[in-house]
């Protein structure tokens, strides 16, 4: 693909020698003679580059500028100043534009100008590009009330720096909680660090946490930063906490209390601004009680705790969910795919023990296995789930996130047994009969009441 450069200058030799220039070297160039006939081919074209006078007959190239950056926030644009301007160039930089140059034009400081100003803008697209990607990927989707009273608790805290123990089930979204705080905080233009504790052994926590100079240790061959040290100015993201040994635990807590940490080896004090955030799905109170969390700890962590709802909580949000998933998906697989309306309704009825994480992967396997639109034939057996520790496997319990009937329970284990069977015997209905002990015409009758249908 080429570059295109447009150049917006009032004066004919100027317009012909930037052409000459930039022509020799491959770039595409377009010309205007005012900034209003500029902004009208900006628009039409959308030029890699702008080369923009600062004086122009009506609208100033300022002004220009001024329209353009915040139509096209990111493109490059240098002002060309005249003797008279050189301090209104300087205004202009200030303004946003990537450099200046004056007249009369010096062939090599164009064609450097130019080029270090062509890096900078596709630098700067590619980092809005992945700015946009990673906001998506970690953007919170849900409406129900649940959802909202998460929400206005996370916009409160956010731009405090209080600390927040954020709580919930494995696959609940802890980890976007967290993220969301530190975007909605004042700190979002500095580092968020996360340490997942739990994958982190604890001989090597500590200088992880706090880093440590060269040679403190076997295998310390360089100096290194801790993850505290990282995230000054930022938040620290400690998910899993739960799992960190009590001898972390001790340091980490002298950390809070004094906002400073020294390095393995070092005597020397660093002192730190950093927002900690904490998850994990255990039940740290009870840690507590068992003496495997230390209670100091809990209490400096747990500021604010932010409880993370189960996806059988929010039912609702079900239907929203799994077609954003799809949307993202389809991104990647060039398509979207269309979902049955009662496939989307078996799934916001299942339960769901790995909550959201376990829907986002059943999407995912649905649209890779099933034909061009997701039939209700495509979803998986629901989920097995104990009556009690170590005890038989049930079919799912729940129904609408409460416990179901003893009726209920025995149409959807008839069902599921049903189902199985047919799958059983490929779906030959005298056979599948036999094997329940059922008339092939009351099994039509149960196919019938369950509303069963052979899949395609
Ligand atoms: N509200 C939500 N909207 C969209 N996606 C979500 C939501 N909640 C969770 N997810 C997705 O579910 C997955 C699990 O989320 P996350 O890693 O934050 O869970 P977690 O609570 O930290 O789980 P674990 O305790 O296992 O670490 C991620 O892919 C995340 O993007
Ligand atoms: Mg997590």
């Amino acid at each position: 693909m080429s570059t295109t450069i447009l150049v917006v200058d009032d004066e004919k030799n100027i317009r012909r020698s930037l052409r000459m220039v930039l022509d020799g070297e491959g770039f595409d160039v377009l010309t205007a003679e005012s900034a209003e006939e500029g902004l009208e081919v900006a628009r039409e074209e959308l030029p890699d580059l702008v080369l923009m006078d600062i004086r122009l007959p009506q609208m100033s190239g300022i002004e220009a500028m001024e329209v353009l950056l915040k139509e096209r926030p990111g493109l490059p644009i240098i002002v060309i100043s005249g003797h008279a301007s050189v301090s209104e160039a300087v205004a202009a930089v200030q303004k946003g534009a990537v450099d200046f140059f004056e007249k009369p034009l010096d062939r090599e400081r164009v064609l450097i100008s130019v080029r270090n100003a062509l890096k900078r803008g596709a630098l700067e697209q590619e980092l809005a590009h992945l700015r946009e990607e990673s906001d998506r990927r970690y953007e919170m989707i849900g409406d129900s009330p649940v959802m909202k009273d998460l929400f206005s608790k996370i916009e409160k805290v956010a731009p405090t720096s209080g600390r927040v123990l954020i709580t919930g089930e494995s696959g609940t979204g802890k980890e976007l909680i967290a993220r969301a705080i530190h975007k909605l905080s004042l700190r979002n233009q500095k580092p968020f660090i996360k340490v997942n504790c739990a994958a982190i052994p604890a001989e090597l926590i500590e200088s992880e946490l706090f880093g440590h100079e060269r040679g403190s240790f076997t295998g310390a061959h360089a100096q290194r930063k801790g993850f505290f040290e990282q995230a000054d100015g930022g938040t620290l993201f400690l998910d899993e906490i739960g799992d960190m040994s009590l001898s972390a635990q001790a340091k980490v807590l002298r950390a809070l209390q004094n906002g400073e940490v020294s390095r393995v080896g070092s005597g020397k004090v660093i002192s730190v601004d950093v927002r900690v955030l904490a998850a994990t799905n255990k039940d740290l109170e009870q840690e507590v009680q068992n003496g495997t969390f230390r209670e100091d700890l809990f209490f400096r962590l747990n500021v604010v705790p932010i409880q993370s709802p189960r996806l059988e909580a929010r039912r609702e949000d079900i239907p929203q969910l799994v077609r954003s998933f799809l949307e993202e998906i389809g991104r990647d697989f060039g398509g979207t795919k269309a979902i049955d309306a009662d496939a989307l309704d078996g799934l916001t009825r299942r339960a769901w023990p790995g909550n959201v994480r376990e829907l986002r992967n059943v999407v995912e396997r649905m649209n890779i296995l099933s034909g061009p639109r997701i039939t209700l034939s495509d979803l998986p057996d629901a989920p097995t789930q104990k009556a009690h520790p170590g005890g038989p496997d049930l079919p799912a319990t729940l129904i609408d996130g409460r416990p179901m009937t003893l009726r209920e329970y025995r149409e959807s284990a008839e069902r599921a047994y049903i189902l199985a069977s047919l799958e059983e015997h490929g779906w030959v209905i005298a056979r599948a009969a036999e094997k329940l002990g059922l008339e092939r015409t009351n099994l039509h009758k149960k196919l019938k009441s369950h509303g069963i249908e052979r899949p395609e």
